[in-house]
């Protein structure tokens, strides 16, 4: 039960409710599937899990303890838009260089070819970009991921290329991973299990 979402309760503000009481935790070692419509608050409960925004009520647990701000944070976000998440000032090397995972075979195995290294985050294609944010990602001290919708602007290839790689990182270092998307089929065929947040919510 390393990660617990206990009774998460949000809104923008107080008289839009977004969604209520949703619990679940996520062990070691599982890619837990997060479904539901458009709109419902995924993206918004994937920054409560990593800490970057408060609920109205509830708490998110990271090993016995509440998530703070202090220190490297191990629960790591991977961003639905990276070019929201990547420091636009910065040439791609400073990137992976300001997380230590600037190595041969984070880089090959995503398909990161060494041109990008020396060009800003504006000067690659959405899908060249998310790669980085992977990587980015990987520090050694993650413990988990939150993958939000990180794949659905590249091709098919690219796709299994990204999740291949993921999936086997995540076994080697026995990661626990939440995996946010709309596609079912691709929840199925990577998910060790899959919670569908609309059941969960409902009042
Ligand atoms: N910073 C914000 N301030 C106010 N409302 C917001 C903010 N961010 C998102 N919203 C609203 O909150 C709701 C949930 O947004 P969120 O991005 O979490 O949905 P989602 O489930 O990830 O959707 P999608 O599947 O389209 O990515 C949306 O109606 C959105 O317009
Ligand atoms: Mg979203």
């Amino acid at each position: 039960m390393a990660i617990e979402c206990k009774n998460i309760t949000f809104g923008y503000s107080k008289d839009n409710i977004l969604f209520k009481n949703i619990s679940f935790s996520v062990d070691y070692g599982e890619r837990v599937g997060i479904v539901a419509k458009s709109g419902f608050g995924k993206s918004t409960l994937a920054k409560i899990i990593a800490g970057y925004e408060k609920p109205l009520s509830g708490e998110i647990i990271v090993d016995g303890k509440p998530i703070t701000k202090k220190g490297y944070n191990p629960v790591q976000l991977i961003y639905q838009h990276p070019e929201k998440a990547i420091n636009p000032m910065w040439k791609m090397e400073k990137v992976l260089l300001e997380e230590n995972v600037l190595n041969d075979y984070i880089i090959n195995s995503l398909g990161i070819k060494k041109e990008w290294l020396k060009r800003y985050p504006t000067e690659l294609s959405g899908g060249e970009l998310q790669r980085f944010s992977v990587a980015r990602a990987l520090c050694e001290n993650t413990k988990f991921i939150i993958a939000d919708e990180i794949t659905t602007m590249v091709d098919p290839i690219t796709q299994s290329q990204i999740w291949h790689f993921l999936i086997e990182e995540c076994q080697k270092r026995n990661m626990g991973m939440i995996i946010v998307t709309h596609n079912m089929y691709l929840a199925e065929k990577i998910c060790t299990r899959i919670i569908n947040l609309e059941d969960m919510a409902l009042e």
